[in-house]
């Protein structure tokens, strides 16, 4: 029955990228509430636009076009960064850090040290950002549950030379095993508690890293700003208690984004 929601699901050209692995474990989650099949696969979806539908944009043709026109080999060219921007502000997780870019990573490398290997989990189109970054030819490992940001972001790496691997990975089913000197979580926290509200702190747990840096949105128009950063920093406190490696929380808080760097216990 779960096989058969999954292949209802992945007919749908929406969900075609996203890891079996995920869809999987929704069915699984999904079919014992449901009131029959048609209501499972309506359920797996609905639970698929939290987890991934609501970070993607539009599918708008080669989403690189404009940055591989822009290429001349340098990564801090202004009309290279512009295009990449642009890519940047057409998606909701990364929109709202485009103007805070450089502070965002500079504030980041002040406490880790400028990582010769980063871990970005649950990327989604968030390496598009390493123009700002300053990693030189640091490997960057790209992960996320969907593949339909990681084909973009691994034509990107392509494209600028970047050592890397991309690949698929759910993080609550799975902590990534490769040794890094950075992991970035950003804004993935209130994501996977949609998921697994345990599924963060077992990260924390398991990866084979020094540092872990942790990021939520916090918005400040609309009025919703100061409840929202609350919410968000007794989220940050219940999961530093949850996890006994941490010992040290330095936080690197930009605009629109609070960040925290935690240092890991080996
Ligand atoms: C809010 S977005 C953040 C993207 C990026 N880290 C950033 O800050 O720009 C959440 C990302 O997590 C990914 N995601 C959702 N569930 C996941 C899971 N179980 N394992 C890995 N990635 C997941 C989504 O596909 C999406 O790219």
């Amino acid at each position: 029955m779960t096989a058969e929601i999954v292949e209802r699901v992945r007919r749908s050209s929406r969900y075609r990228d996203v890891d079996p692995a995920l869809l999987d474990r929704l069915a699984a989650e999904e079919l014992p509430r449901a009131r029959n099949a048609d209501d499972a696969v309506k359920r797996v979806k609905r639970r698929l636009h939290q987890a991934v539908g609501a970070f993607r944009g539009e599918r708008r043709g080669d989403l690189l076009d404009a940055v591989r026109a822009r290429w001349r080999g340098d990564l801090t060219d202004p009309e290279f960064r512009a295009a990449c921007a642009a890519v940047m502000r057409a998606h909701a997780s990364t929109r709202e850090r485009v103007p805070h870019l450089d502070t965002l990573y500079m504030g980041i490398w002040q406490t880790t040290g400028v990582p010769a290997r980063l871990l970005d989990i649950g990327c989604g189109l968030g390496p598009l950002a390493l123009p700002w970054m300053a990693v030189g030819d640091a490997t960057y490992l790209a992960r996320d549950v969907d593949e339909r940001p990681l084909a973009t972001v691994r034509d990107f790496f392509a494209l600028v030379g970047q050592p890397q691997s991309v690949g698929t990975l759910d993080a609550v089913a799975e902590v990534p095993s490769e040794r890094a000197d950075v992991a970035l979580l950003l804004k993935l926290v209130p994501t996977l508690d949609r998921q697994d509200p345990g599924a963060s702190a077992r990260l924390l747990r398991g990866l084979e890293v020094r540092h872990a840096v942790v990021s939520f949105p916090a918005r400040s128009l609309g009025g919703r700003g100061k409840g929202m950063e609350r919410t968000y920093r007794e989220r940050l406190d219940r999961l530093v208690a949850e996890s006994p490696r941490v010992n040290a929380v330095t936080e690197t808080s930009v605009q629109n984004e609070l960040v925290f760097v935690l240092t890991l216990d080996g």
